[in-house]
């Protein structure tokens, strides 16, 4: 059996956890592959909303088996209170909530080195969640980094010691005051290591190969966007992992070929949390009129979203990068009302037209080239079908099918399980 990949196209918040929340039924393992609590998917159903974190987004559907790949960050404390919260909501976790023995953890001292270095840069900080997530990918890569299955080792603690002095050595070249901070939190993390300890532990890509052979149905869920992955993204203001879908490879263990079908999510505009260049951004009442239509505000961190037109060459860059086969618009609703709407379809680059993102994107030199589309009036929260959608909603959709050459198979309207309409099959088989 094949792996599907459901990942976001832009800045993140695209909206990854409603529509995995919308899938699952469809798959037995849905399949978390890179980042940490940095994330924020935002699941709403029953009159009700939930947020995760590092918890794959089919939890709360009784069939799935949900995996936290080798590849995310898992910050103990953080994840003890999520899973705290799903025992409110009699989520029998110890059966389907599996974690990788291969992810790597997030120390107190992580977080700690997080804010110092952002401090530290000044003006030019990332705009980081300061969840840890840069330091412990850092620690991952330099072969320092304690994993899930070191704390069932006898030896965990000296190794926890040892990796916290040598990260005290680090903090001590910081003009960061942070020992009284420092004990709470150790305390905090211990209790919390205790009680993943009682979670179950896995060897993910064993169990995800099994499945494979077994002709199981598994969908790895991304978490932020193509455009901060490390690689690929605005460098060097991105997060630390590969969030394309290169990344559902190396955080779950799934061979390329194993890969089916690719699930593109994108905004029906596009947000940017913390620093780095937004070329569509819109910095007036039009931005600030999205920002408090479509809630944009951090699920994590509660900081505003930055707001801005669709850019299409941007979003052509990321469905190459991932090879998507089927888009996924969200929060139609949210351009309703506007008389023009102005979708990005190439750029000025230092006096020349280009249609692509460049290397450098500094502020001033990049500017968007706009086409503008009739925009609609109707609410679109209450619509169930295409069909019955406004003829300006629907072109919008077919500009930007023929605009990337991909289709759209679902469009979102609203943050409720209910609000999703599929346009084309994406049921398995
Ligand atoms: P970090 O991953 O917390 O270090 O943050 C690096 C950059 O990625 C910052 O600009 C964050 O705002 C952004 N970022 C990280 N996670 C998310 C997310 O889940 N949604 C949107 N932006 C994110």
């Amino acid at each position: 059996m094949s792996v599907d990949v459901l990942l976001g196209l832009q800045w993140g918040d695209e909206g990854k956890g409603k529509i995995v929340d919308v899938l699952t039924q469809n798959y037995d393992i849905i399949a978390r592959f890179q980042g940490g609590p940095n994330a924020g998917h935002t699941l709403e159903f029953d009159g009700e909303k939930h947020v995760l974190h590092t918890i794959p987004s089919g939890i709360f559907h009784k069939t799935s088996a949900n995996v936290v790949g080798n590849g995310v960050v898992i910050d103990p404390v953080i994840f003890k209170k999520e899973v705290e919260n799903l025992l409110t909501h009699k989520v029998d976790v110890k059966q389907s909530l599996l974690i990788s023995r291969k992810a790597h953890l997030i120390l107190p001292t992580h977080r700690l080195l997080d804010a110092a270095s952002e401090k530290a840069k000044g003006k030019d900080k990332i705009g980081s969640t300061l969840k840890g997530i840069g330091p412990t990918y850092m620690d991952k890569t330099g072969r320092n980094g304690l994993r899930v299955g070191d704390i069932e080792l006898e030896s965990f603690y000296e190794r926890y010691q040892m990796l916290r002095k040598k990260h005290e050595q680090l903090l001590s070249h910081y003009d960061f005051a942070y020992q009284q901070d420092l004990q709470t939190m150790e305390s905090e993390w211990m209790e919390a290591i205790a009680y993943l300890k009682e979670l179950t532990l896995i060897d993910s890509e064993h169990f995800i190969h099994e499945a494979l052979r077994a002709q199981k149905t598994i969908l790895a869920e991304g978490a932020q966007g193509s455009l901060l992955d490390v690689d690929f993204g605005s460098y060097p203001f991105v997060t630390s992992s590969t969030t394309t879908c290169a990344g559902s490879c190396t955080g779950l263990g799934v061979a390329p070929t194993k890969i089916k079908r690719v699930f593109g999510i994108f905004k029906a505009y596009c947000t940017r949390v913390g620093s780095g260049p937004f070329p569509t951004e819109i910095d007036d009442e039009y931005g600030r009129g999205m920002q408090d239509k479509g809630h944009e505000y951090g699920s994590t961190t509660g900081r505003p979203r930055r707001c801005g037109w669709l850019d299409l060459p941007a979003l052509k860059y990321a469905i190459e990068i991932n090879g998507v086969t089927d888009l996924i618009m969200m929060k139609g609703d949210v351009l309703s009302g506007f008389d023009q709407l102005k979708v990005c379809t190439g750029y000025t680059y230092r006096g020349t037209q280009i249609d692509h993102l460049p290397y450098s994107t500094e502020e001033g030199e990049l500017q968007p080239v706009y086409t503008e589309l009739e925009g609609w009036q109707e609410d679109l929260t209450l619509l169930n079908s295409l069909e019955n959608a406004p003829d300006a909603f629907k072109k919008y959709i077919q500009f930007v099918e023929e605009e990337t050459g991909v289709p759209v198979s679902i469009v979102s309207v609203g943050p409720d399980r209910a609000q999703t309409i599929e346009l084309r099959s994406v049921t398995r088989g």
